[in-house]
C-alpha cells in the first residue's frame, strides 16, 4: 500500500508513519513547518491549492490519511481565518486530489464536534461544535463527504502518547513532566473525555484504511474520564506524588475557546468491527509505560 500522510510531522501522524513503514508500506509524510521523524519527507502546505494537487497526484497513494490540522483551540478561536483556510479550504484540496487519484482518504476529526453537555456520544449523535475549531473540523467533516467517494471519518479525543511531537508535549507529558520535577499541576475535575494514545489510534486508523472501512468511526480510549483521573491514573501508574494533583474546576480558569465538559466517545461501534480495539484506560497506560521504558532504553 502507498500510503500518504498529512500532518506526519504531528503526535499522531509520526505514529502513524513509524507503524506503517515497520509494516512495509510505502510511506510519504507531508510536513510544514516541522519535520517529519519517519518516511520519505514532503514539505508542503496544505493551504495551497495547486501544490497539493500537483503532488498528490504525482505520489499518487493508494490511501490519504488526512491529519494535518491546526490544532490549538484557543488559535483557531483568536486567528479564525488561518483556521478556516488550513482546517477547512486545506481539507477541500486534500480531498479533491485524493479523490482525484481514486485513493481512500481516512479524516482525523475530533470529539469536539459534539457540545459535551450530554456525553459517551455514538456516531449517529447529533453535532454542536462550541469553539471555532471544532466547527471547522465539522465543516471539514461535510467536505469529506461531499468530495471523496471512499472515506472514513475517524474521531478520537485528548491524544497522548510517550514523544513530544510538532514543538509540543502532549497532556500526559505535561502531566509527567511536572510530577517528576515536584511542580503542581491544576487539572480538571469537570471535563471528561475518552483519552486516546497515539499508538492505539495509529493502530486502528491503519486497520480501518486496510479494510477501507467507510463511515465515521468513533476512534478513541475505551474509558470516560475526567482530566484529574486521567492525570491521577498516570501518576498511579508512573510511582509519581499524585498529591501535586490540585483539582480545579473549569469555572475558575478562562480560555478564549469553550471546551465541551463531556466530549466522552462511545466506541461500540469500533470495538464490534475493528481487531485493533479501542483500549481501555488502564490497558493503554500499560502500553504508554512500555513504550516509555523502550525509549528511554534506546
Ligand atoms: N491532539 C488532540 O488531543 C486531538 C484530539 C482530537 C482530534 N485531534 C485531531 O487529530 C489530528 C492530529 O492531531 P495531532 O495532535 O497529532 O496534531 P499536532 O501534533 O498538533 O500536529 C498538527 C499537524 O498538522 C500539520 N499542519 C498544520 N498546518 C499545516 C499546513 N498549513 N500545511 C501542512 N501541514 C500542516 C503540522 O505540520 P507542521 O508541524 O510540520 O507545520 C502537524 O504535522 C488533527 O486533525 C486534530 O484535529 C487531535
Amino acid at each position: 500500500m502507498k500510503l500518504l500522510i498529512t500532518g506526519a510531522s504531528g503526535l499522531y501522524g509520526s505514529k502513524l508513519a513509524e507503524l506503517a513503514i515497520a509494516r512495509q508500506y510505502k510511506v510519504f509524510s507531508i510536513h510544514s513547518q516541522h519535520e517529519a521523524p519517519y518516511g520519505v519527507p514532503v514539505k508542503l502546505d496544505v493551504t495551497d491549492k495547486e501544490k497539493v494537487d500537483t503532488e498528490i497526484r504525482k505520489l499518487a497513494p493508494d490511501v490519504v490519511v488526512h491529519a494535518a490540522s491546526m490544532t490549538d483551540v484557543d488559535k483557531c478561536e483568536l486567528n479564525k481565518e488561518v483556521a478556516w483556510k488550513i482546517n477547512v479550504d486545506g481539507t477541500l484540496n486534500v480531498a479533491k486530489a485524493a479523490e482525484a487519484c481514486g485513493a481512500f482518504l481516512l479524516y482525523v476529526s475530533t470529539d469536539y464536534v459534539f457540545d459535551g453537555e450530554k456525553g459517551c456520544y455514538k456516531e449517529s449523535d447529533q453535532t454542536s461544535p462550541i469553539s471555532y475549531y471544532a466547527y471547522t473540523k465539522l465543516k471539514a467533516e461535510e467536505h469529506i463527504k461531499n468530495t471523496v467517494s471512499k472515506f472514513c471519518i475517524a474521531r478520537p479525543s485528548v491524544i497522548y502518547g510517550a514523544t513530544p511531537a510538532a514543538g509540543k508535549v502532549n497532556f500526559a507529558l505535561w502531566v509527567l513532566n511536572k510530577l517528576k520535577a515536584k511542580e503542581t499541576v491544576k487539572v480538571f475535575v469537570d471535563q471528561w473525555n475518552s483519552p486516546t494514545l497515539n499508538s492505539s489510534l495509529a493502530e486502528m486508523t491503519l486497520e480501518a484504511a486496510e479494510r477501507r472501512l467507510a463511515g465515521i468511526y468513533h476512534l478513541s480510549g475505551a474509558s470516560r474520564i475526567s482530566r484529574f483521573d486521567f492525570a491521577l491514573t498516570l501518576a498511579k501508574t508512573f510511582g509519581l506524588d499524585e498529591s501535586l494533583l490540585d483539582p480545579t474546576h473549569m469555572k475558575d480558569l478562562t480560555f478564549p475557546a469553550k471546551r465541551p465538559k463531556d466530549s466522552s466517545l462511545n466506541t461500540s461501534k469500533a470495538v464490534q468491527t475493528l481487531k485493533n480495539k479501542p483500549l481501555k484506560i488502564e490497558f493503554a497506560m500499560e502500553k504508554l509505560k512500555v513504550e516509555l521504558d523502550t525509549l528511554s532504553k534506546s
